[in-house]
């Protein structure tokens, strides 16, 4: 597995985004050392953040809207992260698995899909659109803020928005429901290994997938049950975020059914949860996002959370935690998303090439290519998905 470390941000210019850098790893080829330069996806937790989801409208020519603002998001980054370098500015793009046809197709990440949608009681978890997300990060909302404003008038009348979150970091990092939220999220090394995508998909290498979910909390029900029952629900205590031995935490408890192994190997997953709200609406909610280089694992939480594991035993949570939205997004490396804004040479119908066709063609092999590259020029116009 390729060492991708985190570096500060310089004053040379550099974008805020661009802060990663490859670490080569002894005994391993010289091609396989080779990534594409991820996006900032497993950025340290910030205290504040906002999710814009945005579906694109029809027409080649508001595809090519969103490409070019692909092409200069680094340049927007630079400008306004530049303001203060301290305050850490990210933003990580995501893409819908229609809009990938669109964008960038026909050759696509093996694990882009439609969320599935799972229903098991009165729980349900949806399946909502969103072709395009960017999950902006800063330590000063005012950034995230200016960031979010470019981006809208760029993309104007090309896309309409889905949905915007404005997140804030509650008191110890605790979500609204009052616990602490994020302490097992792995860091530096173990978090880039357990998001960003390796050779098992070489021309996707570099980027990885994200979920998100919108809950909204029946606060007062949650506030109404005493404190040893809210820690049951969640595994561990609500003042000092210890968890709970394994003879008292019930094998329903959210951080049982979100535990997961592969092989004997517990599988990680990277989470920057953040809480919103609307006090005078009685909106009281977690935004949940998490990153993984297979959705697969996110996915399997989230039936072991709805359905249950074994079915029935699900996480109580859920009777207080409403799932408004739900979307499943492909994040491209850096020279993946750049690339994407130049134009197809052979698609004549680039930019809308199976848009409406999502489940067409057969799958063909991509050549991986001979240099350790991503072969970005291969990415469109050369394969089919299923
Ligand atoms: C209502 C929304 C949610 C809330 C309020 C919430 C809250 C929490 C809290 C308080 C913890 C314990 C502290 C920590 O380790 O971070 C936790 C752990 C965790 N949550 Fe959630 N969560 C929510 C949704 C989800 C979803 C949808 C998933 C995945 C599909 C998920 C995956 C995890 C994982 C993997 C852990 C760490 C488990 C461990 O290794 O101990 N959470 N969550």
């Amino acid at each position: 597995m390729l060492d991708v470390m985190a570096r500060p941000g310089n004053l040379m210019g550099e974008c805020p985004q661009m802060t990663t850098e490859v670490v080569p790893e002894p005994g391993l080829p010289a091609q396989a050392q080779a990534v594409a330069q991820p996006q900032e996806v497993a950025a340290p937790l910030t205290s504040a953040a906002i999710f814009l989801v945005m579906v694109i409208q029809p027409g080649a020519d508001n595809c090519a809207a969103v490409r070019d603002l692909f092409s200069d998001l680094a340049g927007l980054l630079r400008a306004v992260g530049f303001r203060d370098l301290d305050a850490k500015l990210s933003c990580v793009v995501g893409i819908g698995s229609q809009a990938w046809d669109r964008l960038a197709g026909p050759a696509r990440p093996a694990g882009l899909h439609m969320l599935p949608e799972i229903e098991a009681g009165s729980r349900h978890a949806v399946s909502t659109p969103g072709d395009i997300l960017f999950h902006i990060r800063a330590a000063r909302f005012d950034l995230c803020f200016e960031l979010a404003t470019h981006i809208m008038t760029r993309l104007s009348r090309a896309v309409s928005p889905v949905d915007e979150v404005h997140g804030f970091r509650y008191f110890d990092d605790r979500d609204l429901i009052g616990f602490v939220d994020g302490t097992e999220n792995p860091t530096g090394r173990r978090a880039v290994e357990a998001t960003i995508i390796g050779p098992e998909d070489p021309e996707f290498a570099g980027g990885s997938y994200v979920i998100v979910q919108k809950y909204l909390h029946d606060i007062s029900g949650w506030n109404a049950l005493p404190t040893e029952e809210q820690e049951r629900i969640v595994g561990r205590t609500k003042l000092s975020d210890i968890e709970l031995d394994d003879a008292v935490k019930p094998t329903s408890a959210h951080n049982a059914l979100t535990t997961i192994t592969e092989n004997g190997e517990e599988v990680q997953i990277f989470r920057d949860n953040m809480p919103f709200g609307t006090v005078s609406r009685g909106d009281f909610g977690t935004y949940f996002i998490g990153y993984a280089r297979s959705p697969g694992p996110i996915e399997q939480m989230l039936t072991n959370m709805f359905v249950g594991r074994p079915p029935g035993n699900y996480d109580r949570l859920l009777d207080f935690s409403t799932a408004m939205t739900g979307t499943l997004f492909f994040v491209p490396s850096m020279p993946l998303l750049e690339s994407l804004a130049e134009p197809a040479e052979e698609d004549p119908a680039a930019g809308e090439a199976g848009a409406d066709s999502p489940g067409a063609g057969q799958a063909a092999p991509v050549a991986t290519p001979s240099d350790g590259s991503l072969g970005i020029g291969s990415l469109r116009g050369v394969t089919q998905h299923e």
